[in-house]
């Protein structure tokens, strides 16, 4: 068999919101290599259907598979919900390499059961990732027990891309979703924020919850699950190198991505422009 070559690990969103998740995960995993790519050109994805999801998703893993990524964390429940399942049956199987493309949900519905004392979890997500109904399907396989209430919060993404996520009119957004997530039952006491982008607003989603309800991110989750399967996987460990380098892509102007990067990432990047 050939020889294959070591590689980057490659994280990927629609935009600049796995940047929230690629954080965490540089912190507790900074010495290997990795490669950012966001799909701003076509972002947001939360409004498209299942098959420009699974197209779009799939064009960027494969150009993350050329930039010599063996591993590829899609840091996006969009893509996740929508496109990783066919990309792990149908597209992988053809590659002659040993290639993996993980997701956010599952490793986050794992977890979700331990985090609640109520038994029930509210989900708020994009539009594209509550209809998939993925939050749901997957929480019952590992806590059949947890009630799962959603609410889609089509508005949050576009306040996060145009930086208004801390103006006063956000409130008015954060707002009127939280209380139709938190409407649906009084027993919420655990509230996932399953949207890579929500993070940023946080604030203001902290503001406008009960303080007895705990809201979590999705960042730490997904390092943490990232580390143990890189120990539980050592053949594709050894397939990833180490040397602490950080590659930023964007299909979109280069230097929007760079002013904005900055703020979901606390850092500044240099990125490059990707054309798919
Ligand atoms: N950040 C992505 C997620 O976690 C969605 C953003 C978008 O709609 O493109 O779902």
């Amino acid at each position: 068999m050939e020889l294959q070559q070591a590689g980057p690990i490659g994280v990927f969103d629609s935009g600049y919101g796995g940047l929230t998740v690629f954080k965490e995960i540089i912190k507790k995993l900074p010495q290997y290599d990795y490669v950012y790519l966001g799909d701003n050109a076509r972002a947001p994805y939360g409004v498209r259907s299942f098959d420009t999801v699974y197209e779009y998703t799939l064009q960027c893993v494969e150009a993350l598979f050329r930039l010599n990524c063996n591993i590829i964390v899609l840091a996006c429940n969009t893509a996740s919900a929508k496109a990783l399942r066919n990309i792990q049956q149908k597209d992988l199987p053809k590659r002659k390499s040993l290639q993996r493309v993980l997701g956010v949900i599952r490793p986050t519905t794992e977890l979700l059961g331990e985090l609640t004392r109520s038994g029930e979890v509210g989900i708020l997500g994009t539009q594209g990732t509550v209809s998939s109904q993925s939050y749901v399907i997957e929480t019952q396989k590992f806590f059949p027990e947890v009630k799962v209430y959603q609410e889609a919060c089509p508005m949050w993404v576009p306040l996060v891309e145009n930086r208004e996520h801390d103006s006063p009119g956000a409130d008015y957004f954060v707002k009127r979703h939280l209380n139709n997530l938190l409407s649906q039952s009084q027993g919420i006491d655990t509230v996932l924020l399953a949207c890579t982008h929500y993070p940023l607003l946080m604030e203001k989603i902290r503001a406008h919850t009960p303080g007895h309800i705990k809201i979590i991110p999705q960042g730490e989750i997904v390092a943490g699950s990232l580390e143990d399967y890189l120990k539980r996987h050592p053949e594709l460990d050894a397939l990833c190198t180490k040397g602490g380098g950080r590659e930023f892509y964007t299909t979109e102007s280069v230097d929007d991505f760079n002013s904005k990067a900055n703020i979901f990432l606390g850092q500044p990047v240099n990125a490059k422009y990707l054309h798919l």
